[in-house]
């Protein structure tokens, strides 16, 4: 640990640190452009320079290039040293347009903060300027070259980090130009980190160009809902418009970036059509006029046909106060159990990784950066949760060995060895597996019950020498790691592939690894929904109970079965019989054409809202605005009115945990947690953690809630897991829907800028599968399910994924909601006619 004296204050710093780094540490901000926490150090741009007064280095050097050693004296404020930088800054103006009242960075750009700071007031210049040609980098980033100052950034983000290669630095010395080979989209899910990362103004958000300036905007910290991963972003509103997110700094969850489905999926929430008035019948009411007819409405209902006859339903969307207000709501007032998914089949999954995480277990996407061996089994992740592919590429490039076990045909930026496998055959392998990589002695701490799991194993798998051979290469890899991490999905696999995953790396941490267990599981709170829905039933027993007439009311809580039941037509026909349903939604949901009464509620942006990332981690989103129609929507594209004096129109909404609250005040009076501490005090006590009673929830990197470490049933995959697995015959077609990047995930396919990025649903089959049926690339094929629906697509055709699975996005615009039943399905696939 290296010791050393920056302006005139001692320090004791991790070997390595370079001075710039450790100088922040003593809370000395030296000036910087090409230096970045996360992409470290080039020397580009010289503006960091400092002056070594004493010790090993002597004179004017970069404080980014020179690491910490004992004895180094560091001035920041020496004559020289800001001489230097002064100069530096005035030659990296000198071809800059000085165009900043109509750049966007103005406001936030580190080249304006520095060149004021450095002193850089009047220019000498009088040549010409170095001018480059601008491109057009598609709808989310616009590009203006003369702005740059050659520090590299984005070349080293967008190939090293993030591991595409369409766009790069071209040309050599002062003509450097950092762009594409030709116009055309940026091709990487996570350009519009660009945007953060580049000190000056080349890179700006494109939807939110000329809409203001950084301090014109409302900001507060928030989180993204557009996967389980619970990135922390930075949301920016202006008149009552969600207009910018940004990547918020969590060290141990998203580090500086996020994806672009993160950055650009907000739209839903300015959405033109999203309720935004209480209504009965589409009337507009007055909001507690609503709630006291609703309450009118279920004492009717109870009197009639009894208390048993009202059931609630809410989402993975939904946050952790709307779930434990719901469930609360529903207990005291005895209606049905709340159910919080739709699909029977990731909820299964999803409760088997809840029982299955421990403290131990449990790893970031921070660890993930840092593991040695990474083996994916039934996820797909640059699909299901973006940031994990730029963690296991993090990993990758330290030399890590990546393995991709699952029947899609996963791509990912970087080397990784692909097994595809259909999810039928996925437990025997990772058993396999464990039997092969792991030594014996790792099931000894375990006891009688860690050795006869791990000898039961099967020591071989079907699938001949290629099988084998993999076998053989992935098991090795196991082996020799020190710090290996498994990856488990929860959407295509079965639920005793999720218990294999977590038995192997419970036998890894036998072996005294410091292995990992790391679940994506199917929605921002998906693990919250697993903890406090842990009795809830199915779904689809709820729909054949409205069926039957034994439900006759129905909540939905922000929560639509139209879109995520694999039955719409079932749904639709369910929710037409009921003598009451009540929506409460941010989103233009269909059900609110059904809905007898409707409630608008605030969506992420609008309150604050806690979820439970897969993880286990606390996720808090404070609002960034109250709420209310855009005032771009509400003046029709006219300037704002000076008018504050009148209500906010469309400000009706209130969170819908307060609307449940508010319900339950007028239904019964029992006592109530009515107000956000209340009710949060009431779900630490669930989770086991005083989650919110430090200041630790208000961090980006949240806190664990308390898993129930002694509850975890270790080695509960083999035999009896596999009962509720279908006997399919293996020259079954089996039908998998998946999510993809872009046009699958619920809220950002309200959004107004991701559609037009969308590629064409497809429907993808393994070519060999696809010429037995006689079909080809680009084919019309309709896709049969057993009880005669179908839908027509076009066929795509991969030899990376497996044989025998077929495999369809859960698109918007694929009425994917066809065959009525949840998990995998048998299906024929024939030419349309
Ligand atoms: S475009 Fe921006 S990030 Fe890239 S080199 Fe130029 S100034 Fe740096
Ligand atoms: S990885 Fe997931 S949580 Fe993170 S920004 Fe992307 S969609 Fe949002
Ligand atoms: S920050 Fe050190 S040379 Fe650019």
């Amino acid at each position: 640990m290296p010791k050393l004296i920056i302006d005139n204050r001692e320090i004791e710093v991790a070997s390595g640190t370079k001075v710039i780094a450790a100088a922040e540490q003593l809370g000395v901000v030296i000036p910087r452009f090409c230096y970045h926490p996360a992409l470290g150090s080039v020397g580009a741009c010289r503006v960091c320079a400092v002056k070594f007064m004493d010790g090993p280095v002597r004179g004017v050097q970069m404080s980014c290039m020179v690491e910490a050693v004992d004895g180094m004296v560091v001035s920041t404020t020496d004559p020289e040293a800001v001489d230097f930088r002064r100069q530096v800054i005035e030659w990296l103006m000198l071809n800059h347009p000085h165009d900043c009242p109509v750049c966007d960075e103005g406001g936030h750009c580190l080249l304006q903060d520095q060149t004021v700071a450095a002193g850089h007031g009047l220019r000498r210049y009088l040549g010409k300027k170095r001018t480059y040609a601008d491109q057009d980098l598609g709808e989310l980033v616009r590009h203006e070259m003369n702005r740059c100052i050659h520090c590299y950034r984005c070349r080293r983000f967008y190939q090293d980090m993030a591991g595409y290669r369409d766009f790069g630095a071209m040309s050599i010395g002062n003509r450097t130009y950092f762009g594409r080979f030709h116009n055309g989209p940026l091709e990487s899910p996570f350009a519009g980190n660009l945007i953060d990362l580049c000190p000056t103004g080349v890179f700006t958000d494109k939807p939110s160009r000329f809409k203001g300036r950084r301090w014109d905007f409302e900001r507060a910290p928030s989180v993204c809902l557009h996967c389980s991963l619970g990135c922390a972003t930075t949301a920016n509103a202006r008149y009552r418009e969600v207009v910018r997110v940004e990547g918020r700094l969590s060290e141990q969850v998203n580090g500086y970036f996020i994806c672009d489905r993160g950055r650009y999926g907000y739209g839903y929430t300015n959405h033109p059509d999203r309720p935004r008035k209480a209504s009965i019948g589409r009337h507009e009411i007055p909001y507690n006029d609503a709630i006291l007819t609703v309450a009118d409405r279920l004492s009717a209902i109870r009197h009639r046909d009894g208390i048993e006859t009202i059931g609630c339903a809410t989402s993975v969307r939904a946050s952790l106060e709307t779930m434990v207000q719901l469930r609360r709501l529903a207990h005291g007032q005895k209606w049905r159990e709340p159910t919080y998914f739709f699909d029977a089949f990731p909820q299964v999954k999803t409760a088997a990784a809840a029982g299955r995480l421990t403290t131990e277990l449990a790893v970031s996407l921070e660890e993930v950066g840092n593991a040695d061996f990474v083996l994916v089994v039934g996820a797909d992740p640059l699909n299901e949760a973006p940031m994990l592919a730029l963690a296991i590429r993090q990993a990758v490039r330290a030399g890590a060995k990546a393995v991709v076990l699952d029947p899609r045909p996963v791509g990912l930026p970087f080397d990784f060895a692909r097994w595809p496998a259909a999810p039928r055959d996925l437990t025997a392998i990772v058993h396999a597996v464990t039997r092969a990589g792991v030594a014996i002695t790792a099931a000894e701490p375990y006891g009688a019950v860690g050795l006869t799991f791990l000898g039961s194993l099967p020591t071989a798998i079907s699938g001949g020498k290629l099988a084998a051979d993999r076998l053989r290469v992935v098991s090795g890899w196991l082996r020799n790691s020190r710090r290996p991490v498994i990856v488990c999905g929860t959407d295509v696999v079965y639920r005793s592939t999720v218990n294999a995953a977590a038995d192997l790396a419970v036998l890894l941490r036998g072996e005294k690894k410091r292995a990992g267990l790391f679940f994506v599981l199917p929605g921002a709170n998906a693990l919250g929904a697993a903890f406090v829905g842990a009795e809830s039933k199915p779904f689809s027993q709820l729909l054949t109970n409205i069926e039957q007439g034994e439900v006759r009311a129905l909540f939905l809580v922000e929560s639509d079965p139209l879109n995520s039941y694999p039955d719409r037509q079932r749904v639709w026909a369910a929710l037409q019989k009921l003598d009451l349903l009540v929506v409460m939604d941010y989103l233009p949901i269909q059900a609110l054409e059904l809905a007898h009464v409707v409630f608008p509620s605030r969506s992420v942006f609008e309150t604050q809202a806690s979820f439970i990332s897969q993880e286990g981690r606390l996720r808090v989103a404070s609002p960034v605005h109250q709420g209310g129609i855009p005032m771009q929507q509400w003046s029709g594209g006219n300037p704002p009115p000076l008018d504050f004096n009148k209500e906010i129109p469309g400000s009706d909404a209130k969170a819908a945990w307060q609307i449940l609250a508010e319900l339950e005040a007028t239904l019964a009076p029992y006592p109530r947690a009515n107000t956000l501490h209340q009710l949060q005090s009431e779900i630490a006590s669930d989770l086991n953690v005083a989650l919110w009673e430090d200041s630790d929830w208000t961090s980006a990197d949240g806190r664990r809630v308390g898993f129930n470490d002694s509850d975890a049933q270790p080695f509960a995959s083999v035999p009896t897991d596999a009962a509720d697995e279908q006997e399919m015959d293996d020259r079954d077609l089996v039908l998998l829907r998946v999510d993809w990047f872009y046009g699958t995930e619920e809220l950002s396919t309200y959004s107004d800028l991701l559609p037009k990025l969308e590629p064409e649903p497809r429907l993808q089959m393994h070519p060999v599968d696809a010429a037995q049926l006689g079909l080809a690339e680009r084919d019309g094929v309709l896709v049969r399910f057993p009880n005669e629906d179908s839908v027509r697509v076009q066929l795509a055709l991969a030899d990376t994924m497996a044989r025998g699975v077929a495999i369809l996005p859960r698109h918007r615009l694929l009425p994917w909601q066809q065959g009525g039943k949840e998990g995998p399905v048998v299906v024929a696939v024939e030419r349309e006619a």
